[in-house]
């Protein structure tokens, strides 16, 4: 089977039944709630109730479905290039605890699995960043000296298990992968009961942060609650302006069924623009070939689907593989300093928190995320806090800030001036386009059965004009993020608000008219 022909689901989803927590009670008062059951909600979440703590999961969909439930799943302090850099810009000092707190979240997961004996497909791997052409040799071996000096488990290796010659790569020992949606499903199991609770299908609006506990508005009621956490990848409350000190990034993933003895051991990404990020997993007696790649800002490209196609082709000339049997695709924010966000929603907020920035590694970060608010609420002492402050200043100055902040701009005012077309007979079916309606913005989209359905092109959460994305069959706002279904209904923040329905029909000559 090709990629394209190949269902559009997460292997981790597909693969991992749904619990059932749909129930929702109103007005129910806990010391924390906890918007987003992901990596980061639910970490936080089991610590805070093993430290005696009452806690509301709220998560809009089902747990573990979201940006946790796409991902590579693996487990490690490698980030591809980052150790060179972060010398360079911060220094060692904060470059060591940057590895140590990543060490840090992986042994932390390794030992709950352990403890709790979570069967997750958990494997202890080695980690690689290779390179295939010489000319990204000398970073390779810059990164090499600079993990090493950091006290990271970093060697320079020549060859690896990859089917393929390599200039050379940087190792890392002892890191980890699993299946990340078994494990967090074993982490939202142990939330119900005493006092503690989890709804799910439940959207959280706004939090607001009053004088004697924080009220949670939902769609379907308010929660009290004395701290709240925001896990939402990019928090739904726009005060602390993380969606201006991140970008938005999508990437795609393939699962190809792959015989153990041509399977490489590890996990790979490599370097340069068109980077493979490559590892296996368990599958039916066999092994699951993941490889992904092709990342782009959210919005910024239409026909999505076609991202799927080099992934397919690398995995068949490099590894042989016959079929490809998963295809899906992520979102993560990049943070502008290469750091996460990990604290206070501002300043001026003492009982709200957040999450975000993870720039897709996410397993350690999204743990790492966890421990640090876990801590903050329970007012212990941790010596990671200050690097990752929320609050920081410093990424608005950067370059890359100034250039993402810019483009979010030039797509504000530039995508409502674009010449859009006007006829609904140039959208085929399962497409959709933004068509000009009476000088208005309207997302139109054709299903397989040739009914159109129409709302608003406008972004709900600052006003953007979205863009179809074809593989997922979404609108994606190429300025902050915000992605939207078919229906206009809100699919990843930080948009909380659905896109406005329409009604349009063709009128004699052609043209679209409102209804
Ligand atoms: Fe901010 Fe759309 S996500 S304007």
């Amino acid at each position: 089977m090709s990629s394209l022909s190949t269902k559009p689901i997460s292997y981790w989803i597909d693969s991992t039944s749904q619990i059932n927590n749909s129930e929702f009670i109103e007005n129910i008062s806990v010391d924390v709630a906890i918007v987003g059951a992901g990596i980061v909600g639910l970490t936080a979440a089991h610590r805070l109730k093993k430290a005696g703590k009452t806690v509301a999961v709220i998560e809009s969909k089902k747990v573990a479905t979201g940006v946790s439930g796409h991902t590579t799943a693996k487990i490690t302090s490698l980030h591809q290039l980052i150790y060179q850099d972060l010398i360079a810009e911060l220094g060692q000092e904060k470059a060591k605890l940057y590895a140590d707190s990543n060490q840090a979240a992986l042994e932390y997961i390794a030992n709950l699995v352990q403890t709790e004996q979570i069967d997750c497909d958990f494997s202890r791997q080695n980690s690689y960043t290779f390179a295939e052409s010489v000319k990204q040799l000398e970073k390779i071996e810059a990164e090499v000296e600079a993990a090493q000096s950091l006290g990271l488990p970093a060697s320079f290796v020549k060859t690896t298990s990859l089917p393929f010659p390599i200039s050379g790569a940087i190792q890392f020992e002892n890191q980890a992968q699993f299946h990340v949606r078994k494990y967090l499903l074993h982490l939202a199991k142990s939330i119900p009961g005493d006092g503690s609770y989890l709804f799910e299908e439940t959207r959280v609006e706004d939090v607001k942060e009053e004088k004697t506990a924080c009220r949670v508005e939902t769609r379907r009621g308010k929660i009290t609650a004395k701290d709240v956490i925001v896990a939402t990848n990019i928090p739904i409350l726009d005060q602390g302006l993380f969606f201006a000190k991140a970008y938005p990034k999508r990437s795609y993933l393939i699962g190809a069924p792959i015989e153990p003895e041509n399977a490489p051991e590890g996990m790979f990404i490599g370097t340069g623009d068109k980077y493979r990020s490559i590892r296996t997993t368990p599958y039916n007696g066999r092994l699951l070939l993941l490889v992904g790649g092709e990342g782009h800002k959210t919005g910024e490209v239409t026909e999505t689907n076609k991202r799927f196609v080099p992934l397919e082709e690398y995995a068949r000339a490099r590894f042989g593989v016959n079929s490809i049997d998963y295809r899906w695709s992520s979102q993560d924010m990049v943070s502008f300093d290469k750091l996460p966000y990990i604290g206070k929603l501002t300043p001026l907020h003492h009982h709200i928190y957040v999450a975000t920035g993870l720039s897709l590694w996410g397993m350690t970060k999204g743990t790492l995320s966890g421990m640090l608010l876990s801590d903050m609420i329970l007012e212990k002492e941790n010596p990671w806090l200050n690097l990752y402050d929320s609050t920081r200043a410093t990424p608005f100055v950067s370059k890359t800030s100034i250039k993402q902040n810019a483009d979010v701009a030039i797509h504000w005012i530039g995508d409502r001036l674009k010449g859009r077309q006007d006829s609904l007979s140039e959208i085929n079916p399962g497409d959709g386009k933004v068509v000009d309606v009476d000088g208005e913005q309207v997302a139109v989209y054709r299903d397989e059965k040739n009914t159109f359905h129409a709302v608003s092109a406008v972004c709900s959460h600052l006003g953007c004009v979205v863009n179809w994305n074809d593989a997922e069959k979404s609108w994606d706002c190429p300025c902050h993020g915000a992605r939207f279904d078919c229906n206009g209904q809100v699919l990843h923040g930080p948009a909380t608000k659905d896109l406005s329905n329409l009604q349009i029909s063709e009128d004699q000559e052609g043209q679209v008219v409102s209804v």
